[in-house]
């Protein structure tokens, strides 16, 4: 397997041992094969190695428990202010986290979920993989209750543990607790990655590990891509819209246990990749091209069985008065302008949202240039949603989203929850849509069941 590590971004967190030292090494390595690295002191660790060797190595600053500055401001710009916290854009940057070395002190509050320095913050808030290099004297590592914590950091939250090498240790001993050499780390590290990326699409691993089954059985319909309103057979109306973000919900709904039927004007078998995905068991797709097509097949598949309908395409807000089947001619003789005849089309989701019942939510997406919050909560009350996905122009066609999540608050409807994430790949945002979609549906479900038993 050839090793790069191109575009990926590896959160390293140092803890405080005498191997420590062996990460300015780790970091050049890194990033020679294209690894953008942050790293993360922790407070002791920094007495092992200086922060400023791994500053110069890793070409971004470093991160301490103390430190005021953000991802943005670590790497080009230092005027940048931006109010990002530091652990929590870290762990959605991040493709991995790699703490090496490990101690057994970082070894046990790893296993009991203390965080009391920003690398246990940044682990508990991520969603990416976690590797640890564990490095420490021969009979602490085997000590029972380090053992016991690594058997729990593995079993419990898969976290992968990369065995610690055996040879003379720091404390004149010898035996077992090197830290492991950095090629065996690197290589667990792109291991890790490449499985990663295949375990998004191959078809044996669909059974969800890792993600939360919060959608088990839930029936989601979902609309994506842009609608084609023909004129004449051969051109079209459109919006520029790659389906992405529909299909990367789909993908997402489909690991979180749900069936999907996504409805998209798309042809997602071109790409080798995504064409794994449409064989699932428990996805249904719908090809679409127009507006009046996915209305139809939004409209046919939306009954009592469906929980949530979530309308990620672009719909056309026009399309031609006349569609003629054969194509139409320049005919020279006449004016050099042309005009053509426009009519609005329905909108779906409104008309969906207008029949559902208590416990079915409507989600609708608003791509704006300006006043993205206020725009996007008009058309959250004008098509009854239950919630809002608000983005700027810059998501269209593009693998990667900077969106804001927005919703009635569920203790106080009359306010709006907004969450606004980081610029990211769209099927890790998709992922938070999701989480708070089955957050709207839990909560849908138990005033339902609440009311239903007031009036028994
Ligand atoms: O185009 P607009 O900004 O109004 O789109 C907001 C939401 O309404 C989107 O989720 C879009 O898919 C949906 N929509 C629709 N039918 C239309 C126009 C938009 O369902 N005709």
């Amino acid at each position: 397997m050839e090793l790069t590590l191109e575009n990926k971004t590896i959160v390293l967190g140092v803890t405080g041992g005498i191997a420590s030292y062996k990460t300015v090494e780790l970091v050049s390595q890194l990033k020679k094969l294209g690894a953008n690295v942050y790293v993360v002191l922790s407070s002791s660790a920094a007495s092992f190695v200086s922060a400023l060797s791994l500053e110069v190595i890793s070409c971004n600053r470093v991160f301490t428990k103390d430190s005021k500055h953000t991802v943005e401001e670590s790497t080009v710009n230092p005027f940048l202010n931006n109010s990002y916290i530091d652990h929590i854009h870290l762990a959605q940057i991040a493709d991995i986290i790699l703490i090496a070395p490990a101690t057994a002190n970082c070894i046990g509050k790893l296993a009991h979920a203390i965080s009391d320095d920003l690398i246990y913050d940044i682990t508990l808030a991520t969603k990416a993989p976690v590797v640890i290099a564990p490095a420490m004297n021969t009979n602490m590592w085997l000590h029972p209750g380090v053992q016991d914590n690594i058997k729990r950091l593995r079993d419990s939250y898969a976290y992968s543990v990369i065995q610690p090498s055996a040879g003379a240790l720091a404390c004149k001993t010898s035996g077992i607790g090197r830290l492991a050499d950095l090629d065996s780390i690197i290589s667990t590290v792109n291991k890790i990655l490449t499985k990663k990326i295949l375990s998004k699409y191959s078809k044996l691993q669909f059974n969800s590990k890792g993600k939360p089954q919060n959608l088990l059985d839930n029936n989601i319909l979902i609309s994506a891509g842009g609608t084609k309103e023909y004129l004449d057979p051969v051109r079209f109306i459109s919006n520029d819209s790659s389906g992405e973000m529909g299909f990367a919900l789909a993908q997402e709904a489909l690991y979180r246990g749900a069936n999907v039927i996504l409805v998209s004007t798309v042809n997602y078998r071109k790409d080798p990749i995504k064409s794994a995905l449409l064989d699932h068991p428990n996805l249904l797709l719908l090809e679409v091209n127009s507006s009046e097509e996915m209305l139809k097949a939004m409209e046919g598949n939306f009954n009592e069985s469906i929980d949530a309908v979530i309308m990620a395409a672009a719909v056309s807000d026009y399309s031609p008065m006349k569609h003629l089947s054969k194509k139409i001619k320049k005919d020279n003789d006449t004016a050099s302008t042309v005009t053509l005849e426009l009519k609005e089309n329905p909108d779906i989701i409104k008309h969906l949202s207008a029949q559902k019942s208590p416990i079915q939510i409507t989600v609708g997406f608003s791509l704006e240039s300006e006043d993205l919050i206020e725009n996007a909560r008009k058309k959250l009350i004008a098509k009854n949603l239950d919630m809002i996905i608000a983005n700027g122009v810059d998501a269209i066609n593009s693998k990667e989203s900077e969106i804001n999540i927005i919703y009635p608050k569920l203790d106080d409807p009359n306010k709006l929850e907004i969450i606004k994430l980081i610029k990211q790949d769209k099927s890790l945002s998709a992922d938070h849509i999701l989480d708070h979609l089955s957050l709207i549906l839990k909560s849908k479900h138990e005033k339902h069941s609440h009311l239903i038993n007031r009036q028994t």
